[in-house]
């Protein structure tokens, strides 16, 4: 396992899904962890359960669209901790859901304000202690949505999109303070926000996901929390400004040029086009 020995984790949307998966794995890892988000009740969980691994795990109550939270939950690692090495901006919501046409300028500005303001807050605040303690790591949460088109989450994938863009920018203005900044692309991934947007159970969301993309299980928060840790560690030193794609190769390619198991196809080599492609036999 890749090691953060000594080192100060903030993990926004800490509470649940993926942000949860995060901060038991960091916190097994060897980091002191803040866990911060709006849901206290499993935010405090989450604290309790990553503080049984050995390392001290707190709860901050944050609401990452508002800027004075940022700043009280980098002082609540900073007072707690002594300093902040790491700051994974994962908290997100589905947003404005539907017809583009029928997308209210509060439900557009409300997806931005979180998925999008709060990684900028997030990036705005970490800066000048992970540079007091000679570098650091801040990672974001974009989506594959942000990379490729979508119908009916318009104004999620805008800001999903932003936040990749975003990294790649803040990487360059913080790139001579030893600070990288790098985002992870999830595919689907069965966490409660689909459960809520879909409807059904996580059995229901994993059996939906199984067929959703080339590699043939339903993706998890634990994949997630992996990659998260790979780029918080020291392993990813040279990574900065970097997308991460973590989707069982959903963006690879269309799911249809997925070869069927167990059917047979033929070898064959197309030279020249004014030859037919000539067949290799078995
Ligand atoms: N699950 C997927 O398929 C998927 C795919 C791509 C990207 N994502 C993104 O992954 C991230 C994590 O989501 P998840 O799938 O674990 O969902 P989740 O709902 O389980 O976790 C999101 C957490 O963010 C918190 N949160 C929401 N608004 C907040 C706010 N204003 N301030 C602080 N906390 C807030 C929620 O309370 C929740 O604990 C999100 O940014 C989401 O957009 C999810």
């Amino acid at each position: 396992m890749y090691d953060l020995s000594g080192r100060v984790a903030i993990i926004t949307g800490g509470a649940s899904g993926m942000g949860r998966a995060a901060s038991l794995l960091f916190a097994q890892a060897g980091a002191n962890v803040v866990v911060a988000d709006l849901n206290d009740a499993d935010g405090e969980e989450v604290a309790q359960l990553a503080s049984e691994s050995g390392n001290e795990a707190v709860f901050q109550l944050t609401d990452v669209s508002a800027e004075p939270d940022i700043e009280a939950m980098i002082a609540r690692a900073t007072d707690t901790f002594g300093r902040l090495d790491v700051l994974f901006n994962n908290a997100g919501i589905g947003g404005a859901i539907g017809p583009l046409e029928d997308v209210s300028v509060e439900d557009w500005d409300r997806t931005q304000a979180v998925c999008l303001r709060g990684v900028f807050l997030g990036m705005k605040h970490a800066a000048a202690p992970m540079r007091a303690a000679g570098g650091g790591s801040i990672i974001s949460t974009s989506s594959t949505g942000g990379l490729e088109g979508a119908t009916g989450l318009f104004s999620y994938c805008a800001a999903k999109a932003g936040v990749a863009h975003l990294t790649r920018c803040a990487a360059l203005e913080f790139a001579r303070d030893l600070i990288r900044v790098n985002c992870i692309a999830p595919g689907g991934i069965s966490t409660p926000i689909l459960f809520g947007i879909n409807g059904g159970d996580k059995e229901q969301v994993d059996a939906n996901l199984e067929r959703f993309q080339p590699y043939p299980r339903a993706g998890q928060p634990r994949d997630i929390a992996d990659a998260a840790l790979f780029l918080a560690s020291d392993a990813s030193e040279f990574i900065t400004g970097h997308t991460l794609v973590v989707d069982g190769g959903a963006t690879a390619g269309p799911r249809m040029a997925v070869p069927k198991p167990g059917r047979k196809r033929r070898t064959r080599f197309a030279g020249p086009s004014f030859e037919r492609p000539a067949d290799k036999g078995d």
